[in-house]
Parts: structure tokens; sequence; C-alpha cells
């Protein structure tokens, strides 16, 4: 039997073909899931056409900064899952891209605020509104970060605040969820060709650089996230919370 038969997942962030969002997506869908795809309103169109690729996924609108829209997009899922619902998929982050080119120190109130409010707190929203749908039978959440949380990656600027402020609420969420067996973990990473990762610049050269240095001596590809998502969304990770797994080819352990 497929490992997620039966499953059902609403995934936050895909904005296109390139998106780590859709990977995870094609591999729940690939051993079982049902998905649906709760995507930005600019990014309708790529959405719309990507969800007939993978049959009998719905999608729902939804700006993760607004209140309203999240309490529908979970009351739509609740409709189509018939009040369930087993993953969560948190894959969206933003910082005006002005934070993520002049220096750190000049990182302004206003971006901050938008940079943690995307790309940490909606987490914690969803949490609160996909815990009614899990509660009575368990379930998985997961959200994507990045190295640049714990060690300098210069130009990351207000968006590592942000990553890191995201892994803390994954621990803070996974003690307070794990009594309803609601299992809370995050992926960290390596450097991905994306919409959102060319907006830092440098991106190009460090994706290069890491090929080189990783223990595996080689870049990873979205499909290798996907897969690791969907060992910690199923049966094979059930005793795994609060974790922060790398998927970068080794390259976190490296010291030079
Ligand atoms: N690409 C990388 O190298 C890399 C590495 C580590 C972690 N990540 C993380 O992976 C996640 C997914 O990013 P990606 O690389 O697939 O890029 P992406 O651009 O494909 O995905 C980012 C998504 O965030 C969504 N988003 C932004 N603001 C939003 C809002 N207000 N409301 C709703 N959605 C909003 C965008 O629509 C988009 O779908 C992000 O958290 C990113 O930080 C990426």
């Amino acid at each position: 039997m497929p490992l997620l038969e039966g499953k059902k997942a609403l995934i936050f962030g895909v904005a296109n073909h390139r998106s780590i969002g859709w990977a995870i997506a094609q591999s729940l869908a690939a051993e079982g899931a049902q998905i649906m795809l709760a995507y930005q309103d600019r990014m309708e169109k790529y959405v719309r056409e990507l969800a007939t690729k993978i049959p009998n996924t719905s999608v729902v609108q939804c700006d993760v900064q607004q209140d309203d829209q999240l309490d529908a997009a979970f009351a739509e899922a609740g409709k189509i899952f018939n009040g369930e619902l087993d993953i969560l998929i948190h894959s969206v982050a933003y910082a005006p891209p002005s934070e993520l080119e002049n220096p750190f120190t000049d990182t302004t109130r206003a971006g901050f605020h938008t940079a943690l409010d995307i790309s940490a707190y909606s987490l914690i929203a969803m949490a609160k509104r996909a815990k009614p749908l899990m509660q009575a039978k368990g379930g998985n959440m997961l959200t994507l970060t990045y190295m640049a949380s714990e060690r300098v990656m210069p130009k990351y600027n207000v968006m590592a605040v942000a990553k890191a402020a995201l892994e803390c609420s994954v621990r803070y969420l996974a003690f307070e969820l794990g009594e309803y067996n609601i299992r809370v973990n995050a992926i960290s990473a390596g450097p991905l060709n994306t919409l959102a990762a060319r907006g830092v610049s440098g991106f190009t050269s460090f994706r290069e650089q890491m090929g080189q240095v990783a223990p595996l001596r080689r870049n990873i590809e979205q499909s290798e996230v996907g897969d690791a998502a969907l060992f910690l969304c199923g049966p094979h990770a059930r005793a795994i919370t609060g974790e922060i797994m790398f998927v970068d080819a080794g390259y976190n352990i490296m010291g030079a």
C-alpha cells in the first residue's frame, strides 16, 4: 500500500514548477496523498496549471498576512477533506528586496515586520488553524528553513533572523501539539534555484561553491527535499518531532 494512502495534505508556497513546495506535492502525491495547494494571488495562473498535473488536486487562494484569508483557506480545506487534515506544508518566505541588498545594520522596522510576519509568524497562524482538523487522529506539520539562521550568509540579512524565529517556533509548536500526536519539523535545505532564492544576491556563486565543498561533492535537487518531506510526514518518522533536518548534501558539517 502507498505510504500516504488516504492522507490529506495542504501545501502553502507553490509559485511555479521550481518551487520546493511543488516538489513536496509531487513526492507526497506519488505515495497516495490527496493534495490541496494554497497560492498567493499573483501565482494563480501557474498554480492552477500545475494542479492539473496531479489528479484530484484542489487549489485555494491565500495571502498568509491576512487572517481572514487564512480562515477561509482552512475552512475550504476542511470542506474538501471532510473535516480532516493529515499534513500541513509551510513553504513560504518573503523579505522586501531592499532588505536583502542594503547592509544588515540598515534593516528597517517595516522590513523586519514584513519578513518575520510572512516567513515565521505565518507558521504559527497556520498551526492554530490546522490543529482542529488534525487533533482527532494526529498529523504532521513541516516548514522550510535555511542554515543562515545559525551562520552568517552575507546578504541573507533579516531573512536569517526570520529563519531563526521560524526554527524556534517549530520547537514550541512541537512541544504544545505533541500531546495530540501532531508532529512539527523543519527541513533546512541547501541552495536551490527558485524564485525566492534568486532574490538573494550571490546565490549562484554560493550554489557553485557548495557543490564543491559539500561531502557529497554536489548540489541538491528539489526532488530530494520532496522525498525528505515524504519521510518526515510519513509513518517512518513517527517518533521525530521538533527536528531541523538538513537536506544539503552534508554541507552543514563542514568547517572549511
Ligand atoms: N531555494 C532555496 O535555496 C531554499 C533553501 C532553504 C530554504 N528555502 C525555503 O523554502 C521555502 C520555499 O521557497 P522556494 O525556494 O521554493 O521559493 P518560491 O519562491 O518558489 O516559494 C516561496 C513561496 O512563498 C510564497 N509567498 C510569499 N509571500 C506570501 C504571502 N504573503 N502569502 C502567501 N504566500 C506567500 C510565494 O508565493 C511562493 O510560493 C521558503 O521558506 C524558503 O526560504 C529555500
